[in-house]
């Protein structure tokens, strides 16, 4: 048995990858594969609506938010959100919270002007800002919900009544309620808690669209692929197609809500675990502990090799921390059970038992 912990791409229900392996050899009885199907005809336009159709209702999405499957990654995100939102001489608002969120600084700042609102740089990225004050005449204000790897998470929104909302929320969307409606744009790449790598989900108030400047070009020009209903070109089909399935499983499952649920266990009892073992450190401040990657290193780093070792003899794997971090990052998304949670916690007891 393997207990599959990776930061992205990560786990998926056993469920979804069963119905997409069958679909690569025969969509929907067709005798076809769903590789081998025109993203035109019927059978794959069916599965691009209900994936549009099932983000909002499973988000509650007004009527008039546009639902989008793009490629490019959510580092695409980075430089499409300020090609098409900010103009050149115009300042865009940005909390500096991690890796992710300075690259989408850096990205925006190839557009306009930057302003950082807020940032942890000095505190090493342990913590979320607590307070956010942007200018009223910023053109919108950027946020990153989850930084992936340091493991911090937006626990209270700073919703904006004056300017836009965007945010990064690749690697928690879909794991707990928000008030998806107060952001004006929201973008994911998809192999987190969405679906396969190669698609990236986008959700837009389209009011925000159109006031900059610049010329843009088609393939950028979010107007064009809302107007083109996600099909401006060729889609990632069997990737749209795991984000579908993924969709259905969770609408199943009980919605955001029962992942809310079951993400708030999963991390409790982690969190609690790690917290009572002397061996450990939880480096993220508590008001900002990330419910989707739990972050942890060992008093003595020499045990670190040790435990390593320990883990992946019981079947856990990709827990190793990222490369500018250290330590350890268990990465609890949806798709995870509680029992593969309650194995780590077992596993990581044992191991106090015997080094302790
Ligand atoms: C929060 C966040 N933003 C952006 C990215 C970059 O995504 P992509 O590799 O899809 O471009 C990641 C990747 O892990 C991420 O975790």
């Amino acid at each position: 048995m393997v207990y599959n912990f990776n930061a992205g791409p990560g786990i998926l229900p056993p469920s979804v990858l069963e119905q997409a392996s069958k679909a690569v050899l025969d969509f929907n009885d067709s005798g076809l594969s769903l590789l081998e199907v025109g993203h035109r005809e019927a059978p794959f336009v069916a599965v691009m609506e209900e994936a549009r159709a099932l983000v909002k209702s499973i988000m509650k999405l007004e009527a008039k938010r546009e639902v989008l499957f793009l490629q490019g990654g959510a580092t695409m995100q980075f430089m499409q959100v300020p090609m098409n939102l900010l103009g050149e001489n115009k300042v865009a608002a940005y909390t500096d919270t991690g890796t992710w969120s300075s690259k989408a600084i850096k990205e925006a700042a190839v557009f306009g002007h930057v302003d950082i609102v807020a940032s942890e740089k000095e505190n090493g990225y342990t913590a979320m800002p607590l307070s956010v004050q942007c200018s009223e005449t910023s053109s919108y204000l950027h946020i990153t919900t989850n930084e992936t790897i340091a493991g911090t998470q937006w626990q209270t929104i700073p919703y904006q009544t004056k300017i836009p909302l965007v945010a990064d929320m690749s690697s928690d969307v879909f794991s707990r309620q928000l008030d998806f409606n107060r952001f004006d744009l929201i973008y994911a790449g998809a192999q987190k808690n969405t679906g396969a790598a190669g698609v990236t989900m986008v959700v837009i108030n389209p009011d925000v669209l159109g006031k900059v400047e610049r010329k843009i070009p088609s393939i950028l020009d979010y107007r064009l692929h809302i107007k083109e209903g996600s099909m401006l070109n060729t889609p990632p089909v069997f990737a749209v197609y795991v984000v579908l399935l993924n969709l259905r499983w969770l609408q199943q499952e009980g919605g955001i809500d029962a992942m809310e649920q079951r993400n708030q266990q999963k991390s409790d009892l982690l969190y609690r675990t790690l917290e009572s073992i002397p061996l450990f450190k939880l480096p993220v401040a508590k008001h900002s502990r990330s419910k989707m990657n739990v972050v942890f290193t060992m008093n003595d780093v020499n045990l670190e090799t040790l435990f390593a070792k320990f883990c992946k003899e019981a079947g856990i794997v990709g827990i190793k921390g990222h490369r500018s971090v250290g330590g350890f990052r268990a990465s609890l998304y949806n798709a995870l059970p509680l029992s593969h949670v309650e194995v780590l916690v077992n596993v990581i007891r044992d191991f106090a038992q015997k080094h302790g």
